[in-house]
């Protein structure tokens, strides 16, 4: 084996054996939002204001990133704790020269959200409702939140587009100044 192919095979069992133990601690893998769904939780920001957007587990960066281009004058923050994810979300903030960008290494579930106008997320049920128990308890100004496919128990979306997929999957949009 030369000495490339060696580098090569220990990128992919760092890059597997990374995701794999993200996805078992974490309790989702970081599969980006579908095509559709990321079209729908953008065109969901271009009401919501000048304030900060975050993404909350922001995996590769396919919508954070496309977040930054739309909005170079909006503060664009994301928070996300697989490494490679993260690492390839950096590099592509590098290559773009997204200085309106900022991207995490951390559990968004101990970062300071408070700052947040919009919250963006494609989680899963449990993590929907750390989020809705987090923001219950910090406060904050966060406006609206959008979230792909997982809906908050106690609060009733003001806006749901189904997708034109097989499973019409939904994408939700919250209004929570005040009510959270
Ligand atoms: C299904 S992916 C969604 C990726 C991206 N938001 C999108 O829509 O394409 C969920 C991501 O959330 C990340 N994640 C889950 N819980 C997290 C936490 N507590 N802190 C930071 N990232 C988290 C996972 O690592 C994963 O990359």
């Amino acid at each position: 084996m030369s000495g490339l192919e060696a580098v090569i095979l220990l990128v992919t069992i760092f890059t597997g054996g990374s995701i794999v133990w993200s996805t078992l601690t974490l309790g989702i893998s970081p599969m980006p939002s579908s095509k559709k769904a990321r079209q729908a939780m953008l065109n969901l920001t271009h009401n919501t204001g000048t304030g900060p957007i975050f993404e909350l587990g922001s995996g590769w960066g396919n919508l954070l990133v496309p977040l930054a281009k739309t909005y170079p004058k909006r503060k664009i923050v994301g928070y996300e704790l697989s490494i490679m994810p993260w690492l390839i979300t950096l590099i592509l903030k590098k290559m773009f020269g997204l200085k309106n960008l900022q991207v995490y290494r951390k559990n968004f579930l101990h970062a300071d959200l408070t700052n947040a106008t919009v919250i963006l997320c494609y989680l899963f049920p449990g993590g929907m409702q750390k989020i809705e128990a987090k923001l219950n308890a910090q406060g904050g100004k966060c406006e609206y939140l959008i979230s792909n496919n997982f809906a908050f128990i106690s609060h009733k979306p003001i806006k749901t587009i189904l997708l034109n997929d097989l499973f019409k999957s939904p994408v939700y949009l919250y209004a929570l100044k005040n009510k959270i």
